[in-house]
């Protein structure tokens, strides 16, 4: 079954938005395998967003990122990892729809509230950056009332 990596960064924290994130994907029958508060450090930060080191903006999003805990999550389910992306809105919350995450919480790109892995392969390698001692794997009795 498909994982994806969520992360309600430091300002979605802050907010009280954590319970809000979470209910979203449980709502639409996402399972919940990792949850953890983290407070990272900046090299751990600099792996996570590796790709973007070269981004005029990576500075300002490492020092955004470091700027108090961060809720760090596992999700499995069907097409998880695309469908988290749809509840949390695009990357601009300007340009999200209002029934996203970002969309009915947040205006500024620097301050986009969460993060979800962009395909399968990013969210193995990012689940792998933040849970390196593996996630509880558990089966859910009410699976036949969610899939066919
Ligand atoms: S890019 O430029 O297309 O590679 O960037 P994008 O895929 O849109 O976004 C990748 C992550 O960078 C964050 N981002 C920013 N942070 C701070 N300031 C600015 N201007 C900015 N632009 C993009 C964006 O929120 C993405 O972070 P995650 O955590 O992956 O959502």
């Amino acid at each position: 079954m498909e994982r994806t990596y969520i992360m309600v960064k430091p300002d979605g924290v802050e907010r009280g938005l954590v319970g809000e994130i979470t209910k979203r994907f449980e709502n639409k029958g996402f399972q919940l395998l990792a949850l953890e508060l983290k407070a990272p450090s900046r090299e751990h930060l600099e792996k996570h967003y590796a790709d973007l080191s070269a981004k005029p903006f990576f500075g300002g999003l490492i020092k955004y990122m470091t700027s108090g805990p961060v809720v760090a999550m596992v999700w499995q389910g069907k097409g998880v990892v695309k469908a988290g992306r749809v509840l949390l809105g695009e990357t601009n919350p300007l340009a999200s729809l209002p029934g996203t995450i970002r969309g009915d919480f947040a205006l500024d790109v620097g301050r986009n509230i969460c993060h979800g892995s962009d395909s399968v392969e990013s969210a193995e390698k990012e689940i792998a950056l933040w849970f390196p001692q593996g996630v509880i794997s558990h089966n859910r009795v009410i699976e036949k009332l969610i899939y066919e």
